[in-house]
């Protein structure tokens, strides 16, 4: 396993808060919960957590990817023949957690009736295995993490108030990679270290990468970096290496710009001034008085766009655009380009 898998980077402050406090975690066995959106290093955290008391197993509990009737036998096992299809025994998660930590990721997801036998499990160090009319014993620390307000769901009585309570003794909020760009060339050095090779990215790539929203959160980022490593052999990593979320997101700003430019009234110049006044936007010849620009007509300029930076090559032009190959020979021919 790659250590470096669990290491948290980041210098930003809201990153070195979280480093404290997960030094103080680690050295109780107090429960704690985990806030962020998906991506944001929960389950680094819950590593991190543990690694310092380093005491027992560390289990990762996903209950989003558990369902239905089989969800209970995963958590808490079963003895054979407890259902069809229960050939033999088998250990359930909370019970291989026994002496260390268990993750409890999405927890939000779990249904009422495991909530109540987890809280059971918590207060009692107890749990019955299906089928079985004997308990058993583990007593693990608990992490739980999620992406859901869980206070709402109280509320909405979709999660147990008493559950939360006993969760929610500290709790430790992930913040959104957009709150914190700082961390960005940090985290991505780390992801490039990783990969090996010696690799560096342009300061227009670097440009981009910090200025968008990073809806999957560090997760994206990594998956980003892995995509233009994989795509060039470097050592320069540049803006035609970043994968098609990235690439729309530029042929957006741009075609704000390009709307906003064309909308912008001419200004005045200022009264007095040295140094040589800007001269007005010119207003987009395309665009009617409201200033707005026909979608067709900007789809049209983000295809001259692509073509014109992949000097003609349609194969990487429709990579960057984020559409299929055909796709972009239709368009050709609906725009009248075919001998671009
Ligand atoms: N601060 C960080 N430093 C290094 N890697 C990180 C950091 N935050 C997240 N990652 C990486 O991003 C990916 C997603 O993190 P993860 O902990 O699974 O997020 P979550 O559980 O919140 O969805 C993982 O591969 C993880 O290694
Ligand atoms: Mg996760």
């Amino acid at each position: 396993m790659d250590e470096t898998r669990h290491i948290l980077v980041g210098q930003s402050p809201r990153t070195r808060q979280v480093l404290h406090l997960i030094q103080k975690l680690g050295k109780c066995r107090w429960p704690a919960l985990l806030l962020g959106e998906t991506g944001t290093g929960k389950e680094v955290v819950a590593r991190a957590i543990h690694n310092i008391s380093a005491q027992g197993p560390f289990v990762t509990i996903d209950c989003s990817s558990m369902v239905g009737p089989l969800m209970e036998s995963e958590l808490f096992g079963h003895v054979k023949g407890a259902f069809t299809g229960a050939a033999s025994a088998k250990i359930g998660l909370i019970e291989s957690a026994n002496g260390g930590t268990a993750l409890f990721d999405e927890i939000g997801e779990l249904p009422l009736d495991l909530q109540a036998k987890l809280l059971r499990v918590l207060q009692e160090k107890e749990f019955r295995p299906v089928g079985s009319v004997t308990t058993r014993r583990s007593d693990f620390r608990i992490i739980a993490a999620t992406n859901r307000d869980l206070a709402k769901e109280v509320e909405k009585g979709t999660f147990r108030r008493d559950l939360y309570f006993r969760l929610n003794v500290i709790n430790i909020r992930l913040a959104p990679l957009r709150e914190r760009r700082e961390d960005i060339p940090a985290l991505i050095n780390h992801f490039l270290a990783r990969v090996g090779g010696n690799y560096t990215i342009t300061a227009e790539a670097m440009e981009v990468l910090l200025s968008y929203d990073w809806p999957g959160n560090v997760r994206e980022l990594e998956n980003c970096i892995q995509h233009m490593v994989a795509i060039n052999s470097g050592p320069l990593l540049h803006v035609a290496d970043l994968p098609s979320n990235l690439q729309n997101f530029i042929l957006q700003k741009k075609s704000q710009y390009l709307t906003a430019a064309a909308a912008a009234p001419p200004q005045a110049a200022p009264a007095q001034t040295l140094a040589a006044p800007a001269p007005p936007p010119v207003p987009d010849p395309v665009a009617g008085p409201s200033g707005v620009i026909p979608l067709a007509e900007l789809e049209r300029r983000a295809i001259l766009n692509a073509l014109e930076y992949t000097k003609g090559d349609r194969a990487i032009a429709a990579h960057l655009l984020g559409i299929g190959r055909t796709t972009l020979y239709r368009k050709l021919k609906e725009y009248h380009m075919e001998n671009r």
